[in-house]
């Protein structure tokens, strides 16, 4: 079994995270979406694994290398333009041989991995598996129609009118069945090759396409209460760790991950919360559910269930609550007479203020 990773895309989207990085790269509890996907498929016991990448190449590259930190063989297969997912299937034929594999979209999140999916798919072997989660708007993904029985009965990409709120989840399991089903479908509407339309190729030809339902699926919609959310959920379960230093005069309470060369001084921390390496938090109170990426300032100020990207600076800053905070940010305080606030603000940012 081998795994087949995309990590292509334009890169062009403006959302908060991803105007100025890989979508892949958006930091789920400081560390990259991408990450999560490689360490489950190294999970499940899969060792080859192809990355498809597109005009994000180098910024994937620096971020996975050779794949060895994961325990995994990394080959890179460039695609020159984001031509679809069952097109990513095409460039990857000789990578994947006549091997069976899972494909997985790098900017998708399965809070509890694939293991167990990878197992079954591997013992009973029908032609494809694919994965589903309920959403409130399917018309942003592909959608699938079962029956009574929960059987497939076909797939669609981003229908007007969705026959179901189950979209499909960018994690599919195939066998070389796929290779026919994507050599012998056309480019849709949006002009890509799509993965939905070889796995409807596939059902129409009455192969076996098996459908799994899960729940603790996320995608980067650029919705901040769903990221602030995953974020959440996954803090939930972060082991304690001190890698850094606390001062006498700070206390760290629950579980709290302070990674190398992070410094609390003059603070209270009340966890699950992580703070990046080489960051530094001092007179500050930080809580729950917030994640603090590398070489932050938090100095003087109050922040909970938010996420700090690295590079940024808090300073005199009381109370941050909710918030998502890019890379290279400062924020700081006004001055008091006349009351007054001074913004410079980057595209498609969203501020809310108090006073
Ligand atoms: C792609 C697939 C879609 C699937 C989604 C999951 O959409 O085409 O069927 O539901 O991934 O992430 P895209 O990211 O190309 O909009």
């Amino acid at each position: 079994m081998k795994a087949l990773v995309l990590s292509g895309g334009s890169g062009t989207r403006l959302r908060p995270f991803t105007h100025t990085s890989p979508k892949q790269l958006v930091p789920v509890a400081n560390k990259p979406v991408l990450f999560y996907v490689l360490e489950a498929i190294a999970d499940a016991g899969i060792k080859e694994v192809g990355i498809v990448v597109g005009a994000t190449a180098g910024e994937i590259r620096a971020a996975v290398g050779d794949g060895s930190g994961f325990g995994l063989d990394v080959t890179y297969l460039p695609q020159e333009a984001p031509l679809g997912l069952a097109h990513a299937v095409l460039i990857a034929r000789d990578f994947l041989g006549d091997d069976d594999f899972v494909m997985y979209l790098g900017d998708n999140f399965i809070i509890d991995g694939i293991t167990p999916l990878v197992e079954q798919f591997a013992r009973e072997r029908p032609d494809a598996q694919i994965l589903l989660t309920r959403v409130p708007d399917p018309t942003a993904f592909g959608v699938a129609e079962l029956d009574a029985a929960g059987r497939i009965v076909g797939v669609e990409e981003k229908p007007a009118r969705p026959r179901s709120d189950l979209a499909l989840v960018g994690v599919y399991l195939f066998t070389p069945a796929v290779h026919e089903a994507v050599a012998a479908i056309e480019p849709s509407a949006r002009g890509e090759l799509e993965i939905t339309h070889a796995i409807q190729w596939l059902i129409e030809k009455k192969r076996d396409v098996r459908p799994t339902t899960i729940s603790g699926y996320w995608k980067d919609t650029g919705n901040v209460a769903d990221m602030l959310e995953v974020n959440r959920s996954v803090l939930e379960s972060i082991e304690p760790y001190t890698g850094g230093t606390v001062d006498a005069d700070s206390e760290l309470i629950g579980r709290v991950r302070l990674e190398p060369g992070a410094q609390v001084r003059d603070s209270r921390i009340v966890g699950p919360a992580i703070i990046g390496a080489g960051t530094v938090i001092s007179g500050s109170y930080v809580g729950p559910y917030t994640s603090i990426a590398d070489n932050c300032r938090i100095e003087d100020s109050e922040i909970e269930f938010s996420i700090v990207l690295c590079d940024s600076h808090l300073d005199g800053v009381r109370r941050v609550r909710g918030s998502l905070i890019g890379r290279n940010v400062a924020v700081t305080p006004a001055v008091r007479i006349p009351a007054s606030n001074r913004l410079i603000l980057g595209d498609h940012s969203k501020v809310q203020i108090s006073s």
